[in-house]
């Protein structure tokens, strides 16, 4: 009995190492933009230079072969990055559009500075300085956006100072950027995060925070301060959060009980680490009941 259970387990294993390589090799390279405020004469200046940049995406730490690559020479080296990125979070299939597309995913990359977040359900997490010289790296923040509104994803990734090989250590992403309800409907906004186990931040805490934008107008539709379990007061009963899933596996879609017209905005789910944020946006339009819903609903 214990031989077929090893055979098995070594056919499970041959079998997952296979698909761990051809998932690999699904995504070696990402373009992105590098975007950053060029420094600045005096206080007023807005100007931002933008830099073709190139990620090259490795799941597994130990895999050097992305090393041997040679980014196109319309590309500054300095503007190369070797990514680990453990969750494959840059591997899915909106990210990468079959060969010869017109239309391209966009992304942008972006230096970032950590710092301690001021709102009140996230002060917790850094009431204890935690980690300073974790923090002593180049940080960077990627906003990437797939193919027909199906995923928005953004990450924030810590590289040793100078040396361009960073990881990702926070993700936080979305399946349904766009998305329609009809009137009455329950509401599910997709939203999940990723924090890379083997950072000195997983465990930690974290706090997670929706908001609504329309027009110009914003509010809080609901804070949860994951550190020390505890729920924001918001004036919005029908705003929920799976709590099990929340904890369990970084879901954090938003629920809303009852779609309303009132309910058809931007919503922007956030999620803190100490010292650290990433947010995705996220485009909901509720429509009347006896509305055709050909136009695109997942
Ligand atoms: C996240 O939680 C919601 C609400 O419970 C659920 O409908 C959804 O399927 C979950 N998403 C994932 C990826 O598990």
């Amino acid at each position: 009995m214990t031989q077929y259970w090893t055979i098995y387990k070594i056919l499970a294993i041959t079998l997952a190492s296979a698909f761990i390589r051809a998932s690999h090799n699904s995504c070696p390279v990402m373009e992105c933009w590098f975007v950053q405020e060029k420094p600045g004469r005096g206080g007023f200046s807005a100007a931002v230079s933008q830099e073709k940049s190139l990620m090259y995406i490795r799941t597994d730490p130990d895999d050097s072969s992305f090393m041997q690559l040679h980014p196109p020479a319309d590309i500054d080296l300095s503007r190369v990055y070797y990514v680990t990125d453990p969750a494959a979070s840059f591997c899915r299939a909106p990210l990468h559009p079959p060969e010869g597309s017109v239309t391209k995913p966009q992304c942008e990359i972006n230096p970032f500075v950590p710092h301690p977040s001021t709102v009140r359900w996230a002060t917790s997490l850094t009431e204890s300085g935690q980690s300073p010289i974790h923090l002593q790296a180049d940080w960077f923040s990627v906003a990437a956006q797939g193919l027909d509104g199906k995923l928005v994803f953004s990450a924030i990734m810590r590289a040793p100072s100078g040396s361009k090989e960073p990881h990702v250590i926070l993700s936080v992403s979305s399946r349904t950027a766009s998305v329609h309800f009809r009137l009455g409907e329950r509401v599910m906004l997709d939203c999940g995060f990723w924090v890379d186990p083997s950072s000195p931040l997983s465990g930690a805490g974290f706090s997670v925070e929706w908001r609504y934008q329309f027009r110009g107008e914003g509010r809080l539709v609901l804070a949860y301060d994951g550190k020390n379990d505890r729920l924001a007061d918001t004036g919005e009963p029908d705003a929920a959060l799976d709590f099990n899933a929340l904890h369990e596996t970084g879901n954090a879609s938003l629920i809303l009980e009852e779609a309303q017209v009132r309910h058809s905005g931007t919503y922007i789910c956030s999620v803190y680490l100490p010292n650290l944020l990433a947010q995705v946006a996220l485009d909901l339009e509720i429509v009347g009941e006896d509305s055709d819903l050909g136009f695109g609903q997942e």
